[in-house]
């Protein structure tokens, strides 16, 4: 592996052109695409060719012509899009790009909680392992968690692994008993109340925007509350300027290219997914010329697997 893959991270303008223009000429000569979740870093969504939130970029691999596709997020994601498309190469360039949240829960756990309800459905957060998704009924996103959760008939329903997630669903649908499981995303969770009205207080102007993964001690201030694609959504429609993000960073710089003329503040230093920034130009560049890290579920789990993504995406309404 030669130096030159990791100069990007010295934020050098020459080394990060030269990665830029060795990245379009491998991407051609592979015939790839590049995909990046909204929390990416800035340089990562500008060579991206779609950016998007859990559920748009796994509905994209679907549609997209090419064989090899370049994930730029985190493992779960990778996964999710490889479970859809078993005929494409879908190449993680960073393999330790994982979610703390998605490991926690396991098929063990899983196994053992559904033996406590037996009969009762399992909703598993995307945000889940493979093998996790295949023991589950159904999948939902962060976008479409309360439209899954309400299409089944049952009263009772597990909702794992977002506790956060999970509360938010259980205000809103007050006829559902929702068992929650005692996983978090340790992005969201570490933010504090004071953080959010300090900003509120500082920007007596802005709209404070929120991901349902955040605690309800920081939901109960926000004025909209929605996934990574809600937000932009919200935010081009909304007639406000000013604007506090109640969630990753990196969705600050996305917001600012495709909103110019409003302001964005992020009211904590803590909201940073480290495994999200593990991704840099670098890597990228690494990934296409090696065509590496490659992402693959064993065959009866990902059928399985499949089963609960195709569920999910009856609910959806088709776009
Ligand atoms: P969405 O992009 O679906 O809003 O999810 C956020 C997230 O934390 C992904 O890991
Ligand atoms: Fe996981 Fe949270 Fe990072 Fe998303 S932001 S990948 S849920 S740790």
């Amino acid at each position: 592996m030669t130096k030159d893959y990791f100069l990007d991270m010295d934020n050098n303008k020459k080394y990060t052109q030269a990665l830029k223009t060795k990245i379009a000429k491998l991407k051609r000569e592979k015939k790839a695409v590049i995909i990046a979740h909204n929390y990416e870093r800035p340089e990562v969504q500008q060579v991206a060719d779609i950016l998007g939130d859990s559920l748009e970029l796994s509905r994209a691999v679907t549609k997209v012509n090419a064989k090899v596709v370049v994930f730029c997020g985190v493992h779960f994601m990778a996964e999710t899009a490889s479970i859809l498309n078993p005929n494409k190469k879908i190449l993680l360039p960073v393999k330790e790009a994982g979610c703390p949240m998605a490991d926690m829960i396991t098929l063990v756990k899983l196994k053992q909680l559904k033996a406590k309800y037996p009969g009762v459905p399992v909703v598993c957060y995307v945000n889940s392992s493979a093998q996790v998704k295949a023991e589950s009924d159904v999948c939902c996103t962060s976008s479409n968690a309360l439209e899954v959760v309400n299409s089944l008939s049952d009263g009772e329903v597990i909702f794992i692994p977002d506790k956060n997630l999970g509360s938010y669903i259980q205000s809103k649908l007050k006829n559902k008993q929702i068992v929650l499981w005692e996983g978090f995303c340790p992005t969201h969770i570490r933010v504090s109340e004071e953080e959010i009205m300090q900003a509120k207080k500082k920007y007596p102007q802005a709209k404070f925007i929120a991901h349902p993964e955040c605690p309800q001690r920081l939901l109960q201030h926000a004025d909209y509350i929605g996934s990574t694609s809600g937000m932009m959504r919200y935010i081009k429609e909304s007639k406000d300027k000013e604007f506090i993000i109640g969630t990753e960073s990196g969705m600050i710089y996305r917001l600012e290219q495709e909103n110019p003329g409003k302001k964005f503040y992020s009211p904590s230093e803590h909201f940073i997914c480290a495994d999200m920034k593990l991704t840099t130009l670098g890597w990228i560049a690494y990934s296409l010329e090696n065509m590496v890290y490659e992402v693959k579920v064993p065959e009866q789990t990902r059928k399985k697997a499949r089963k609960s993504l195709d569920r999910m995406l009856a609910v959806l309404p088709k776009k």
